[in-house]
Order: structure tokens, then sequence, then C-alpha cells
């Protein structure tokens, strides 16, 4: 089975409809968000309404994100899981804003004001890891992923490891996207695969829809096949401009629209 793993969508529909066209294409037959559905980007309650349609859920009557339901097609009622991201939480949450940028701040505050009341409960019900199979899925690290740390090295990330059971640790948080494993790391090529060792562990971040910050403006995210043990990054174009004149248009501090551009 095919499962694409995304994670942080940041608000960015644009971003978000790309890329479920660019997986029904690759065959993927589930779903996994890894955390910060929202923060950042000016879609936060179309976003979340679409992550919960392909939970299963009816979606919420108002402000239905037309253009992103058409594209969940057959991601409807596919989804293993959405687990929470720092941003998700400060939608809802005080203390995690201690640990925020000023910008980022802002862009939470103004989306509490647009979520709906359905949109926030699904957001505070988020579990924090999900296991499946012998992957764990997080948004940060598997070592105390309450904490939501960075693992921004192979070192972290072998200690995240030592930490917990499992093989493969999905997570995003950084939005760079990139494998670690005990003796190596693996920057990707876009739609290479890439073969999985049955006895290593791995940390694999899948990257970010919605805001990436590795140079490359182009949404992106991984599939993991299950039965041939093997990743798969991908790199989708989208409609940059759209998503960032949104901003804009919200009042949203502007390097958040500005940033899109560049990829950073
Ligand atoms: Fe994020």
């Amino acid at each position: 089975m095919r499962v694409a793993v995304i994670s942080d969508i940041h608000a960015n529909a644009e971003a978000f409809t790309a890329v479920l066209s660019d997986t029904a294409e690759t065959g993927a037959e589930k779903m996994t968000v890894l955390g910060d559905i929202v923060g950042y980007g000016a879609d936060p309650e179309a976003c979340t309404q679409t992550v919960m349609v392909m939970g299963g859920d009816e979606a919420p009557t108002d402000a239905a994100p037309i253009e992103l339901f058409d594209t969940v097609g057959p991601f409807r009622d596919a989804l293993i899981c959405a687990v929470m991201g720092n941003h998700d939480m400060g939608a809802f949450g005080e203390e995690i804003l201690t640990c925020m940028r000023y910008e980022a701040v802002k862009a939470v505050l103004w989306q509490r004001t647009v979520l709906s009341a359905e949109t926030m409960s699904f957001l505070v019900a988020r579990p924090l890891e999900v296991r499946y199979g012998d992957a764990l899925f997080v948004h940060a690290s598997p070592y105390r992923p309450e904490t939501f740390d960075y693992i921004l090295s192979r070192h972290e990330a072998v200690n995240a490891m030592d930490h917990v059971t499992g093989r493969l640790f999905f997570v995003g948080h950084t939005h760079d996207p990139v494998v670690y494993y005990e003796t190596g790391t693996i920057n990707p090529e876009w739609g290479e695969r890439i073969n999985l060792e049955p006895d290593v562990r791995y940390v694999v971040n899948a990257g970010s829809v919605g805001q990436p910050r590795d140079r490359d403006p182009r949404a992106c995210y991984v599939i993991w096949d299950m039965d041939a043990d093997t990743l798969e990054f991908r790199r989708v174009e989208y409609d940059v401009e759209g998503a960032a004149q949104k901003i804009y248009d919200a009042g949203l501090p502007q390097v958040l629209g500005d940033r899109l551009f560049a990829g950073i």
C-alpha cells in the first residue's frame, strides 16, 4: 500500500490542492498529515475542513472549500491520522505562543478569529503521535513530541530514535525534506525511489506542503510504499502568487507571503 505523508500545510489552500491532485496520480491509497495544518497562511478553515473530510467527517457547512473538496476525491475517508503540530496547538493554546516568533503569533491570533467551532474542536482533538505498524507519525520529534524539538542533524535524529521503539519515524516541523539514519543522511532527489533497509531505523522528514524552507518554493511531500519498503519525495508547482496575495489581503505580516516565492 502506498501512503502519502504530508506535513506543514500551513493554511496554504493553493499548495494543498496541488498536492492532493499529485497524490492521486501516484496511486496512493492512504494519507497521513503530520501536523501544522494551520499557521502562517490565509486558509486555515478550508485546509482543516479538507483534512476533516479525508478523515471521514462531514464538512461543516460554512465556508466550504469547494476547490479543495473537489481534489480530495480518492482520499475521502482515507486518512490514517492527522497529528498535532505546534501551530495547531497555537490555535487554542496560550503557552505554545511563547515559543513562536512575532509573525507566527500574529497569524495564529488572526486564525483564531476565522476558525469555526467545528474545525477548532478538530484541532484540539489531534493526538501528539500515532503508531502505524513499525512506523511512528509525529510532528516534530519521536522523543518527547509534546516539546516540539527540532531535529536538524543526524546526531539529533539518532538521539531521538534511541529513546523510542520503532523503525520508521515520520516527522515534519523543520519544513526541510531529508532522511536520517544511524550512519548517514539522504538528501532526496525528487521523484527517485529510496530503498529502505529492513533492519535500519530512519527519521524521515516529509518537508512542507505550504511553506517549504529549502529554497525550493514548490510544495513537498513523500510517498511511502509499505510493500516495496521505499520512499519517493515529490515536488509540486502551485499558485504561489495566489497564496501570497491572500496573505497580503488578510493583513497578515508581509514576510509570510514574500517567503513563499523564495521557499524560505
Ligand atoms: Fe510548521
